[in-house]
């Protein structure tokens, strides 16, 4: 499903936030203040029902806000805070997701946004209160959170001048107020530095070097022809502003195969429909259908897709060129896994890409120049 017009990306409020911390109107200081109790609550493992785990422990500031763990990486998803439960979809990064515009449906009457891979969430604010009581998560309550939040003197007092003395009197209230914070961190600089090296290309301070420029030219290309300028990456992953994201936020099967590995160990065997299978939306032509991805911090924030199939940005540009010509899974040895959802995979705008090694290289390179300043030094 592809949208040419698009994108009103939720700028005005993310700028304010973003660069009004220092003109000292009451109202960025309130939401500085409201992004600094955040970044505790953020970090703070004392959310989950036994101590143990953050959102930072799947969404790692250190690492461009995915889960950094080993385990998470060799099977494609996450371990909740009982150490023994494990999710079905990989963490997708929290960086850049204040710019999802809130879930809804377009001028062409397609879904757009929102946050998870299905678009579950109206925003942010909305999900930052499912992973603290999602068994498989942080696996706490709404009065267990809000409990361990009044016991810690520094956040009940942040809470209280922020949202008023009498906040911890009504559960729902304070829940409400604690995702507030989170989501507010979440718009942060921090999430958003727009400083990696295609910023810096942007900008002028910055030379592709000729594979970097190749790799951007067939992720750019649209072109009929076989071959050169015809990976049509921009088709859902637009370049088209100043500060893109690299997603249009619409949703899409890829064809994304079953992750074996995954099953194995978390035990699930139902198809993951995605956008089609919610309750609310319950439609078969959707099923198999995910929000498409930033490619921001891409290099550094395997593994990929929604079931954490892959590990190598390799892989998926080779999955993208060969899917529908017999191709083989160079982390397998064996042909690409049939795909979990095959009535509804799009075969138009991917599958059969025609395109060499070395172009296949060059796009890897340009996926690269994608990694913020501060993750540069986690590209493998
Ligand atoms: C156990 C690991 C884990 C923890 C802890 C966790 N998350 Fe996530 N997060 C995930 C997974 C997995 C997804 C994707 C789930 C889905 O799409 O159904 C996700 C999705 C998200 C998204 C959506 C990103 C997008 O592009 O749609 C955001 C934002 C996010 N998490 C923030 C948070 C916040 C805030 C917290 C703490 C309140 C948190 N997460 C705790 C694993 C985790
Ligand atoms: C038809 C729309 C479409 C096109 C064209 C497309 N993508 Fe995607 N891309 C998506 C969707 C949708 C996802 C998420 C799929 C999923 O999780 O199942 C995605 C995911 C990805 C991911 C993994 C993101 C992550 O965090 O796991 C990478 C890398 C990627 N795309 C790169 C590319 C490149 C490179 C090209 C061009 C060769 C391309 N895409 C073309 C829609 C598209």
């Amino acid at each position: 499903m592809r949208h040419n017009t698009i994108k009103i990306i939720a700028s005005s409020l993310l700028a304010f936030t973003l660069f009004s911390g220092c003109n000292g109107d009451s109202v960025a200081d309130a939401n500085n203040a409201k992004a600094k109790l955040g970044k505790a609550l953020f970090l703070d493992k004392n959310l989950s029902y036994n101590g143990t785990m953050a959102c930072a422990t799947c969404h790692d500031l250190n690492h461009a806000m995915v889960d950094s763990r080993t385990a998470s990486f060799n099977n494609g998803a996450s371990t909740g805070a009982d150490g023994t439960s494990i999710s079905n979809r990989n963490a997708p990064t929290a960086a850049y997701a204040a710019f999802s515009p809130d879930f809804g449906v377009d001028e062409e009457g397609e879904y757009i946004g929102g946050e998870f891979l299905d678009g579950r969430a109206k925003d942010l604010k909305a999900q930052a209160k499912q992973p603290l009581t999602n068994p498989v998560e942080m696996n706490s309550s709404i009065k267990g959170v809000v409990s361990a939040v009044k016991a810690d003197t520094t956040l009940n007092a942040q809470m209280k001048t922020i949202y008023g003395v009498e906040i911890f009197d009504d559960n729902n209230r304070a829940y409400d107020a604690i995702a507030d914070s989170i989501a507010t961190f979440e718009e942060t600089v921090e999430f958003a530095p727009f400083d990696s090296k295609f910023d810096r290309w942007n900008e002028g301070s910055y030379t592709f070097t000729p594979q970097e420029a190749e790799g951007k030219k067939l992720f750019e290309g649209q072109g009929q022809g076989r071959g050169e300028g015809r990976a049509r990456c921009i088709v859902c992953h637009p370049i088209n502003e100043y500060h893109p994201t690299f997603t249009d936020y619409s949703y899409d099967n890829l064809g994304v195969p079953v992750n074996t590995v995954l099953h194995g160990v978390n035990g699930v065997t139902a198809v993951d429909n995605g956008l089609g299978g919610r309750k609310d939306i319950n439609n078969g032509l959707l099923y198999g259908a995910f929000k498409v991805a930033t490619l921001r911090n891409i290099a550094v924030t395997g593994p990929y897709m929604h079931n954490g199939i892959f590990k190598k940005l390799k892989t998926v540009v080779h999955f993208y060129n060969t899917r529908d010509t017999g191709g083989i899974n160079p982390e397998t040895n064996a042909t690409w896994g049939a795909p979990e959802v095959p009535l509804t995979v799009n075969h138009t705008e991917l599958g059969n890409l025609g395109l060499s090694d070395a172009q296949e290289d060059a796009i890897v390179a340009f996926l690269k120049t994608l990694t913020d300043k501060k993750f540069e030094h986690l590209i493998p």
